[in-house]
């Protein structure tokens, strides 16, 4: 059997096997998509969103991309925000990284990744630019890249707050939480490190007027 075909089979496998629990649910499921959270985590294959949280399909809108980045040129984030925050009407959104993260590491560095890695690892070096006083104290590698996971997850939730899609919800509808944390590989636990709600401070600069 082949890797593909190996899912193929497991897929079957599982699906048959909650079926044979539960016989209605997939079909009650098909019908129903009321998430109470957006996840924003790492692409990384060992942070699974609903494995890690013991939540069930239905209960967490996911989307995925390297360092769990919030930029707001990207289109496919900004969609799946649009949709959790305005449609779905989420009242959590959080933005997950995790320590030993390569996009971290490699951001890091001053290996030429090329175009377009090099693209996307520039708004994780903004970070440590913004806080090299703090990370360059860091002797050890290891507690500096932790740290710059810390810093980032901060900033990306920062970067939330900053869309108008977040501002209009939390003054319409005081709605959603924004919650930074950081899981653990080495231990499976995750720290929350930083929120914010609808009465947190934004700087006045990225405040828009008429929401
Ligand atoms: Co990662």
């Amino acid at each position: 059997m082949t890797p593909i075909e190996k899912l193929l089979s497991e897929n079957k496998a599982w699906a048959a096997g909650i079926t044979a629990a539960d016989p209605e649910y997939f079909e009650r499921l098909s019908h129903l998509q009321t998430p109470e959270f957006l996840w924003i985590g790492c692409s990384d294959s060992r942070v699974p969103a609903d494995r890690i949280t013991g939540t069930q399909p239905g209960e967490i809108f996911v989307h995925r991309n390297i360092a769990n980045l919030v930029i707001h040129t990207d289109v496919n984030l900004l969609s799946v925000l649009d949709f959790a925050v305005n449609h779905l009407k989420v009242r959590h959104v959080i933005v997950c990284g995790h320590y030993g993260c390569g996009g971290i590491k490699a951001a890091m560095t001053n290996h030429d990744y090329k175009y377009v890695l090099n693209m996307w690892l520039r708004n994780i070096k903004d970070v440590y630019r913004l806080h090299s006083r703090e990370l360059d104290a860091i002797p050890d590698s290891e507690a500096r890249a932790d740290r710059l996971t810390e810093l980032n997850v901060k900033e990306q939730v920062t970067h939330l707050a900053k869309t108008s899609i977040i501002q209009r919800a939390w003054k319409q509808e005081q709605r959603p939480k924004l919650h930074g944390w950081v899981y653990g590989l080495k231990d499976g636990l995750i720290k929350p490190v930083f929120n914010m709600d609808a009465n947190s401070h934004l700087d006045p600069i990225y405040q828009y007027d008429d929401l």
